[in-house]
């Protein structure tokens, strides 16, 4: 029971300027409830997260029909907490946005479905948001001035992708994953290695603790352009333990996440260096990875290049990278209908 009193003034009719605005975020494709209130596009005033990850452990991995039962159970709680954090009523929200692709189509519906209820209770607009392009804005919360032309690797648990972010609104694909996300690989290596559910996290605690250099895992695609693959260095793995059962489980995540990221830093830097970006960002649940971000930050040093790397907070799903998304496709393309449903497999 979140939304107020209906406004006594229609609000939708009361023009404020963008920097002003103030726009609550729902963030529900995958296994995260996230809402956020940001003003301005890149002012946030309350970011919460509410992860499912614990009810989806047991199973290896999300569940897509647990998923959206959890969502509906904690939307509330977490839109009530994000107003609370915010201090902020309802009656000062300007707009409201939400995911509506890529992702899990019943976990999306949650989102979308309390957004256009509270859109409409508190009579202001609505706009939907690419979950991807909500990940290339992550960076613009911490650096709200930040100039195109840019090179943003978006690395999650669905996509690999390296963007050229000519200006904003603007993208090109320059390369993508032919096989399994990179974020994908991780959580399968670390389930092959008994690690436990997400396996991003795990493999890189454990890797902290193991030699990198004592197991030499192949680099997919290293030498051939800007597409990756990433399904051959996890069946590597895999093989590894087959010969040698008593490799430790640190020195084979250590291995496999440095030869992971080589392959990313690598493809991301000659991107760079072709369309002679000012600046390379990072994206996505998997640029929480700390050898990723260090690495990334000596290649971008090294070539000269801006490194931008957002706070991890602002890297695995959240709703405040929604709301920055959602702010300027409200700014630049107006509100969303209220007729447009979930887009489970939304391009960027
Ligand atoms: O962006 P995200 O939170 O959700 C998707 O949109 O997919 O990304 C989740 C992915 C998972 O595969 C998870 O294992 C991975 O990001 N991840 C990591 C780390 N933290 C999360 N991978 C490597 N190292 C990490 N520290
Ligand atoms: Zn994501």
């Amino acid at each position: 029971m979140i939304p107020d009193a209906a406004p006594e003034v229609d609000r939708s009719t009361i023009a404020v300027h963008p920097a002003e605005r103030v726009l609550l975020a729902i963030e529900t494709s995958c296994d995260e409830t996230a809402v956020a209130i940001v003003r301005g596009g890149t002012d946030v005033l309350s970011n919460v997260v509410s992860s499912q990850v614990e009810l989806h452990a047991q199973f290896g991995g999300v569940v897509p029909e647990v998923a959206s039962r959890a969502h509906l159970e904690m939307l509330e709680v977490v839109v009530n907490r994000a107003l609370a954090d915010a201090r902020i009523s309802p009656s000062e929200i300007h707009a409201v946005a939400a995911t509506h692709g890529p992702g899990l189509v019943g976990a999306l519906l949650v989102g979308i479905s309390a957004a256009k209820a509270l859109a409409l209770a508190w009579d202001v607009p609505y706009v939907g948001v690419n979950h991807m392009e909500g990940h290339l804005f992550a960076t613009f919360l911490e650096r709200p001035n930040l100039k195109p032309p840019l090179i943003v690797l978006l690395v999650s648990g669905g996509h690999t992708m390296i963007v050229h972010l000519k200006d904003l609104g603007s993208y090109r694909i320059l390369g993508s994953t032919i096989d399994d996300a990179a974020g994908e690989a991780f959580d399968k290596v670390a389930r092959y290695l008994g690690l436990g559910y997400p396996g991003g996290p795990l493999v890189d605690r454990l890797a902290k603790e193991g030699d990198r250099s004592a197991i030499r895992f192949p680099r997919g695609l290293l030498n051939e352009g800007l597409d990756f693959s990433f399904s051959g260095m996890k069946t590597a793995v895999i093989n590894y333990v087959r010969k040698h059962p008593d490799a430790a489980n640190a020195d084979l995540c250590a291995g496999f996440q440095e030869a992971v990221v080589d392959v990313l830093v690598t493809k991301t830097m000659r991107a760079a260096k072709m369309v002679n970006a000012k600046g390379v960002c990072l994206g996505g649940g998997v640029a929480a990875n700390s050898r990723l971000r260090e690495r990334f930050a000596e290649e971008a040093a090294a070539a000269g290049v801006e490194c931008l790397v957002p706070d991890r907070a602002f890297c695995t799903d959240n709703a405040a990278m929604i709301a920055a998304a959602g702010h300027w496709r409200l700014t630049n393309d107006g509100p969303t209908g209220l007729d447009d449903g979930a887009k489970p497999n939304l391009k960027l």
